[in-house]
């Protein structure tokens, strides 16, 4: 048994997991931690085992399943609401995730480059016309992630400041199971309105045709939807706002990578596998994801039995120096490589394809157009979200 989970961690290298989980890969890859309810998951941190485990379809996210292993109270506050398909049974969850296949399809990402490429030049030049420093969270990365989730979905652009609000509300460990609750039954009700004036008039956006195509003809129920559409809201702004963040500041922190950045920002594959290596570096999502084994396994040498649930730490599996030589140092010249900063597996990042292209576009228009970005504070004076789901900050000033 180890600590107590989340593992501490030191905020003076915000970018870096909890040491110990080198420690953890090398004597203890399989162990077992103490989450806030008393229940003691297993902790996966070695790479091999992530990648087994999250391709493994005994190993469940179906969050109503016995001994599912919810990390915070706001985890468990979703029990007892409409459920997001991805926290649906296996039969529940791939019917809806088919529904989303082809909306997020690399293809149709594609076709939205241009789209995202002046949302990111129209939200620099707001920022730019105004004061510095400046907090990049709120005056770049959130405004423009929010803005093509929105026009993605098909929800007004007006309402985001309140739908981040909940989205922080749901997100956040510190959050107690009835406020996290109330947040997530204010975002079904607007997402369930939502719905239903799409059913009556189906707009030409990505609700509109679900809405159309499965809400009208009965294959989705209308709160199964609205659910749906939320679980697309907060996943799809999030983490990319963070990532951005948390991706400039790597980068800030490391001038020569920044320096190799920008001379390769116009080579598109070397744009996309320096993306890759921020990804990897960065490990924006590094709450452990969460499984609950449905029949007796054995992974890595360890029985799991049917009922004991597992968090997979890919901060720690990206970090695998048996996998990355020499992990703990950003190269975006790194060959080509799998990490997971977006999943693996069955439950794989639906929205990956938008998010390549986010930060391709956010990362080579970013430092082209203020060459002279900087933090304005010292990384220590910059605070960290330090109990959340992500890696993140509350605010990130910048100068120029
Ligand atoms: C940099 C940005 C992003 C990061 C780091 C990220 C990370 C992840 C990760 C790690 C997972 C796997 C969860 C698990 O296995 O338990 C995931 C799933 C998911 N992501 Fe993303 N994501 C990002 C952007 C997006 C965007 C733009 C969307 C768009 C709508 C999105 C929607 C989803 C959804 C719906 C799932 C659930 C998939 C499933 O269970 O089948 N994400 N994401």
């Amino acid at each position: 048994m180890t600590d107590s989970y989340p593992l501490p961690k030191d905020w003076r290298c915000p970018l870096d997991p909890p040491a110990a989980y080198k420690q953890l890969r090398k004597e203890a890859p399989m162990t077992r931690v103490r989450v806030w309810d008393g229940s003691t998951p297993w902790l996966i941190t070695r790479y091999d085992h992530a990648t087994e485990a999250l391709g493994d379809p005994r190993l469940s996210l179906d969050f109503r399943l016995p001994g599912f292993p919810h990390t915070s109270p706001s985890s468990a506050a979703r029990l007892e609401r409409t459920l997001p398909f991805p926290f649906r049974p296996d039969s529940e969850y791939r019917v809806q995730r088919a529904m989303l296949v082809q909306e997020f399809s690399p293809r149709r990402m594609e076709t939205l480059r241009p789209r995202i490429q002046s949302i990111v030049d129209e939200t620099l030049d707001t920022m730019l016309a105004g004061p510095r420093p400046v907090d990049l969270l709120a005056a770049f990365a959130l405004p423009m992630a929010i803005r093509v989730i929105c026009e993605l979905l098909g929800v007004s652009y007006d309402d985001y400041v309140y739908l981040h609000g909940l989205s922080c509300t749901i997100g956040s460990r510190d959050s107690t199971k009835d406020a996290a609750g109330r947040a997530l039954d204010e975002m079904e009700g607007y997402f369930q309105r939502l719905v239903e004036e799409n059913v009556r008039n189906p707009s030409d956006t990505l609700i509109g045709r679900i809405a159309a195509e499965h809400v009208r003809r009965g294959t989705l129920s209308a709160q199964d939807a609205a659910a749906m559409f939320q679980m697309l809201f907060h996943a799809g702004h999030g983490p990319t706002a963070y990532m951005i963040c948390m991706g400039t500041m790597a980068l800030l922190l490391h001038p020569e990578q920044l320096g190799e950045l920008r001379a390769i920002a116009d080579e598109p594959s070397k744009l996309s596998a320096a993306v890759q290596e921020l990804l990897r570096y960065v490990t924006v999502s590094n709450s452990g994801r969460q499984r609950v084994a449905t029949e007796d396994i054995t992974l890595g040498g360890q029985l799991i039995r049917a009922g004991e649930g597992v968090l997979v730490q890919t901060d720690s599996a990206n970090r695998d120096e048996t996998v990355f030589p020499d992990p703990d140092r950003m190269d975006i010249h790194r060959p080509p490589h799998r990490n997971l900063a977006l999943g693996h597996g069955i439950h794989l990042c639906t929205g990956r394809a938008l998010a390549l292209i986010e930060l391709e576009v956010v990362f080579r228009t970013l430092f082209q157009r203020v060459p002279t970005l900087r933090l304005a504070v010292p990384v220590e004076d910059i605070p960290f979200k330090q109990n959340d789901n992500l890696l993140g900050v509350h605010e990130m000033p910048v100068t120029w």
